[in-house]
């Protein structure tokens, strides 16, 4: 089976006054839509979609709907989404799915766990979540598990802080038996292991900032991640746009 791995959408139907220091970045950019079908084949049959927050840049319900059936047209298949801390969070939950949920498909279950936070950008996993997974986890089944959140889950990744509480949710981690951990928010590509298990953060379908001998210049390069699912091995694949496009050079945040 296979499956793809989007992020960091930041979708809006209108971006004026959204964004901060940033909303010059969205209005340069192109539709993030538009930006998926860039990176990504069409005819390619995948059996899920998971799309690890940011989804929406404080989306209304309706934008979340719309991002969620239009992904679900253009795959064919279910879409399962995690909140990011660019996301307006009930919004998210009336218009996407529930910030703690559960769906299977086929030989795997997929876990989507909260760490976006109204009180921190960098993200908190509540001890109400860390429950939540922990029971969830401990659930017997057949099925090869998949978990995803928004933040990264490892200091050592990015200049930003992991989520807090990324020591606690480890410890829940490695005694189940997960085969792998999905993140995004960093907007970088991203392999290692974390809890012992397979761990991916891809990049994003909106823009990335790259810090060149200490200018900030932002880019529009979508990438994507594909998996491919065997009894012996998940491989990835990194699907890439193969232009850079400079969106902003020298952005003061
Ligand atoms: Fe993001
Ligand atoms: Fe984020």
């Amino acid at each position: 089976m296979k499956f793809l791995h989007i992020s960091d959408l930041h979708y809006s139907n209108d971006f004026q006054g959204k964004g901060g220091s940033f909303n010059k970045v969205f209005m340069a950019m192109d539709n993030p839509l538009e930006q998926l079908k860039s990176v990504t084949d069409r005819n390619k049959k995948y059996d899920f979609v998971l799309v690890t927050g940011d989804v929406c840049e404080f989306g209304s319900v309706e934008e979340y709907r719309k991002v969620k059936s239009y992904l679900e047209e253009l795959f064919a298949c279910p879409v399962i989404g995690t909140a990011g801390n660019h996301d307006n969070i009930p919004n998210f939950e009336a218009g996407f799915n529930e910030l703690f949920y559960v769906e299977e498909v086929k030989q795997v279950k997929i876990i989507s766990f909260n760490s976006a936070s109204n009180q921190n950008d960098d993200g908190i996993i509540s001890e109400e979540t860390i429950s939540a997974l922990k029971k969830e986890l401990e659930q017997k089944t057949e099925k090869k598990i998949i978990l995803i959140t928004h933040h990264h889950l490892m200091q050592q990744q990015f200049v930003l802080k992991n989520a807090e509480n990324s020591d606690k949710i480890e410890k829940v981690i490695k005694d189940s038996n997960a085969v792998l951990i999905l993140t995004g928010h960093t907007h970088h590509f991203y392999v290692h292991s974390f809890a012992e298990k397979p761990y991916f953060t891809t990049g994003s379908v909106s823009f990335v900032v790259e810090n060149e001998d200490g200018v900030l210049n932002v880019y529009q390069e979508p990438l994507v991640n594909e998996y491919k699912v065997t009894d012996k091995a998940i491989i990835c694949r990194p699907l890439k746009h193969r232009d850079k496009v400079l969106l902003v050079a020298n952005l003061k945040i």
